[in-house]
């Protein structure tokens, strides 16, 4: 077995599936356009969602990539060995292409063969799609893995619940999987310990799915046009297992942040279960707020949507920092440790270097003043308590005056064996402001949009509102911040630092409305990113310079570099109409707009 480091494993995944005919693309935002079911890119499939519906992707049907993920669903978990809220995963895309046979040939021979990774055949476990009432038994895998030369006691059959993607509730592309695991040598939990137990014995590493449906509906399951692949290897875990770590942090993924905070606390990383579990906790954290913060679409703190979780993110790391004593701008150290790491190969984290620390610390000085005298306030509410339950209201003051999300207050009440009024705090909260955090964390856990008409229709005013804006604010630092899109309305955040006028709001419908009316085709083309460029496209130039891109032309309107789908022809969007102009955050402003059939 080879004890890669992170950037080899990297460097090593994206040439063996090179050298198996397939293009490497960049890893896209971590802020999902036009998806308003989910607000951080959870997995390497969010950004490739229409080509598994069928679009055809400009860099051919085989692809492969390194895409960033952001998971908080299991932030509380954070601390074990296997779990991060931030992670890099490794994929290889079959759109309408190859299929079970070949995807597992391809990771049998990266996992097992001597010249990549070299894992003892005798170390790994597989596992299955046992069949049910919407999808047969998965019997084409178990007999590839056994042609392989696998052991079939190696190979066990699980339910739906283990081995489908994706997750509960989500509309699209979707499929039983098969699942790679590594064996850690640790004792069986029980009799029944296998592949797919909880147990920690059994490491997933790798997850090969096979999206040959499209759930419409709860239950209801529709062949796709194509059978596409969607693989996902778990960057982290995959170096632990390569170099024997007893966790993702004990790599060289993390050493050298560990190094750094034992450095600022003086304290030992494994002093004690508390110092491991801060340690981690702060690593991680601190890591995903450079993520998200560098992002190509990066965000800032605040109270909403993603904002929001990023703001608990530091928030947490910033509780757990105090709890190791470590002095003010701990944070900013660290944070620079992560992106002198990460940015030779994220190159947005070296252009929003600046950004990243002096948010970090805007973050830190907001939050650090306020949090000692609110632990002491949480203190004096702990000593009067009567029973086990700190009420709504209690909760709600924390956060008005000391900040503290509502989950930072579970978790301390956790801690001394106490609980919250969780519903309370939110009927509180309502009573002050609009926006209800459960409606956010709710989308957070949700799933893909739909792709239907009105979506494409929208996507497509979109385009030709953007145009229309850096004509009517004079602007080409007018630039595109955020797009989401539902069956309803489209909702835009670009950079503009005022309030945009009526009279300017406008003359922006208007224009849309004269491009709607001349009725031009709506034409992609696919190019390089050099070419859309050369051309004036606009857009996220976030794939690499040589690539290749779609570039959407509406007449002489617009010209877009985009994933699409897009209506056909501008006169079948109806009439467009702004319905709300807001600040978003600081220079960020937003627009909230429909189409009147
Ligand atoms: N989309 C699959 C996963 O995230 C590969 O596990």
């Amino acid at each position: 077995m080879r004890a890669l480091t992170s950037k080899e494993l990297r460097q090593l995944y994206l040439d063996f599936f090179k050298s198996k005919g397939h293009a490497v693309i960049g890893s896209a935002s971590l802020i999902p356009e036009n998806d308003p079911t989910v607000l951080f890119t959870t997995a390497g499939m969010h950004p490739l969602v229409p080509y598994l519906m069928g679009e055809k992707h400009p860099e051919g049907k085989r692809l492969t990539d390194v895409q960033k993920c952001v998971r908080t669903g299991d932030i509380d978990e954070v601390g074990d060995p296997s779990h991060c809220t931030f992670f890099e995963m490794l994929g290889n895309w079959s759109l309408g292409d190859y299929f079970k046979k070949e995807s597992i040939a391809f990771s049998y021979e990266f996992l097992t063969d001597e010249k990549w990774l070299g894992i003892p055949k005798d170390k790994l476990y597989f596992t299955c799609f046992e069949g049910d009432k919407n999808a047969p038994r998965d019997t084409v895998s178990f007999d590839r893995w056994v042609e392989m030369g696998v052991d079939p006691s190696h190979i066990v059959f699980l339910p739906k619940k283990n081995n489908w993607w994706g997750p509960a509730g989500m509309t699209g592309p979707c499929g039983p999987d098969t699942e790679i695991f590594f064996d850690t040598g640790a004792e069986p939990c029980g009799p029944d310990c296998k592949a797919g137990c909880d147990c920690h014995k059994y490491l997933e590493i790798w997850n090969n799915v096979f999206m040959e449906y499209n759930k419409v509906a709860d239950g209801v399951y529709e062949p796709l046009a194509q059978k596409n692949v969607d693989t996902g290897m778990g960057l982290d875990r995959t170096i632990a297992t390569l170099q024997g770590a007893k966790s993702v942090f004990d790599t060289d993924a993390f050493a050298p942040a560990i190094t750094k905070i034992a450095e600022l606390s003086h304290k030992g990383y494994e002093d004690n279960a508390d110092t491991v579990k801060a340690f981690r906790i702060i690593a991680d954290h601190i890591r995903c707020a450079v993520f998200m913060l560098g992002d190509q679409r990066g965000i800032t703190p605040s109270n909403v949507d993603q904002g929001y979780i990023l703001r608990r993110i530091i928030r947490r790391s910033i509780r757990f920092s105090m709890q190791l004593d470590m002095p003010d701008g701990s944070l900013n150290e660290i944070a620079k440790v992560f992106i002198d790491q990460y940015a030779p190969f994220y190159s947005e984290l070296e252009q929003n270097r600046e950004k990243i620390l002096s948010e970090l610390k805007k973050e830190e000085n907001r939050f650090a003043s306020t949090l000692k005298k609110g632990i002491r306030e949480f203190g004096k509410l702990v000593a009067v308590l009567e029973g086990k339950t700190i009420n709504g209201v209690d909760a709600f003051h924390l956060y008005d005056t000391y900040g503290f999300p509502i989950e930072f207050t579970v978790e301390l009440a956790a801690e001394q064996g106490l609980s919250v009024d969780v519903d309370g705090f939110h009927a509180a909260f309502r009573a002050h402001q609009t926006l209800s955090q459960a409606g956010a964390e709710q989308r957070f856990k949700g799933g893909l949009a739909d792709n239907t008409e009105a979506t494409a229709a929208l996507h497509s005013a979109t385009h030709l509102m953007q145009a229309a804006l850096r004509k009517v604010l004079n602007d080409d630092n007018v630039a595109q911040k955020g797009s989401n899109i539902t069956a309803e309305r489209l909702r835009f955040d670009f950079s503009f630092p005022r309030k945009v006028t009526p009279e300017e709001l406008l003359e922006v419908e208007r224009l849309v409305n004269e491009a709607i009316k001349a009725d031009v085709p709506i034409i992609c083309e696919e190019m390089t990113v050099a070419q859309a460029k050369e051309q004036g496209a606009i857009g996220l130039f976030e794939s690499k310079y040589g690539s290749k891109v779609k570039v959407y032309t509406m007449g002489e309107f617009s010209k877009e570099i985009c994933g699409g789908p897009h209506a056909t022809h501008t006169g079948a969007l109806g009439t467009f109409k702004i319905k709300k102009e807001e600040a978003s955050s600081a220079g960020v402003r937003r627009i909230k707009a429909v189409l009147i059939p």
